[in-house]
């Protein structure tokens, strides 16, 4: 069983996102459980509170160490050999976020997702109580409830059996985000004079995969070069990946030749 905790100031945005679709359904099955903590339970002040001016100066305000080492240590336990699972906190100063991550996340111990807000939080907290920090990506968003609602759905999504279709998990971008995918298509065949390419609908499957496979690397050559240079153990073979198969230049929207 998936096991994640969410320690933030604002529990009612995850509300809607925990009853929607497949992560309602995921945790109806049993096969995940998250559970979402106010941090301002464990304020011991008459105002509740949870940030302060920075030392030093600078704008905004930072997250206290109090209530927050307490929060996570009651939640996770304390850092060290004999915590069980990993704390992590969402910023832009982590490590980014990828599908190879999540992959090893999903497989590991339960997790804590701590929320920062405001200008960032103490430095003691990540010191004393958080085992990493993830991002993901490279912009700054106001807080880590987001970052964290990603995080969540790209483990839930993993879970075998939630998405309906465990082989979706398997062919989409070629597992661990080696690729970008190609073109898909359904119903009809013909689309405002837009056609279906024809192998798609020869029931050739071998023809079926091998189109795929062509368009999945020409879109990443085109789009995602960077991709390429990590695509080991992917299912291509280096001269694939070098190769000239179908022309990409194809940005969003645009018309795919067959
Ligand atoms: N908090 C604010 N911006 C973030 C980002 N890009 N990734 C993770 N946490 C964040």
């Amino acid at each position: 069983m998936l096991e994640i905790d969410v320690l933030t100031i604002f529990p009612d945005l995850f509300t809607p996102f925990l009853e929607a679709a497949f992560v309602g359904s995921a945790q109806e099955q049993e096969a995940a459980r998250i559970g979402v903590h106010d941090l301002r339970e464990w304020t011991e002040d008459r105002h509740r509170s949870v940030d302060d001016s920075p030392y030093g100066g600078g704008p905004g305000m930072v997250m206290t160490p109090e209530p927050l080492i307490p929060a996570i240590e009651s939640l996770a336990g304390p850092k060290g050999p004999d915590r069980v699972g990993r704390v992590v906190y969402l910023t832009p100063q982590g490590e980014p976020l990828s599908q190879g991550k999540l992959l090893e996340m999903a497989q590991g111990p339960p997790i804590l997702l701590v929320c920062g807000r405001y200008e960032g939080i103490d430095q003691r907290v990540l010191d004393l109580a958080v085992d990493e920090e993830v991002s993901i990506g490279d912009y700054v968003l106001s807080g880590g409830e987001i970052p964290a609602m990603v995080l969540i759905e790209g483990l839930v999504r993993l879970l075998p059996g939630v998405l309906g279709n465990p082989e979706s998990i398997e062919t989409e971008s070629f597992r661990g985000g080696d690729f970008l995918e190609g073109p898909q298509y359904t119903r009809p065949p013909i689309y405002r004079g837009l056609e279906v390419p024809l192998v798609l609908r020869s029931g050739n499957h071998a023809a079926i995969e091998e189109w795929h496979r062509e368009h999945a690397l020409a879109r990443t050559r085109a789009r995602r070069p960077d991709l390429l240079d990590r695509a080991g153990g992917s299912g291509f073979s280096s001269s694939e990946i070098g190769g000239s198969k179908p022309n990409e230049k194809v940005r969003p929207g645009d018309r795919v030749e067959n």
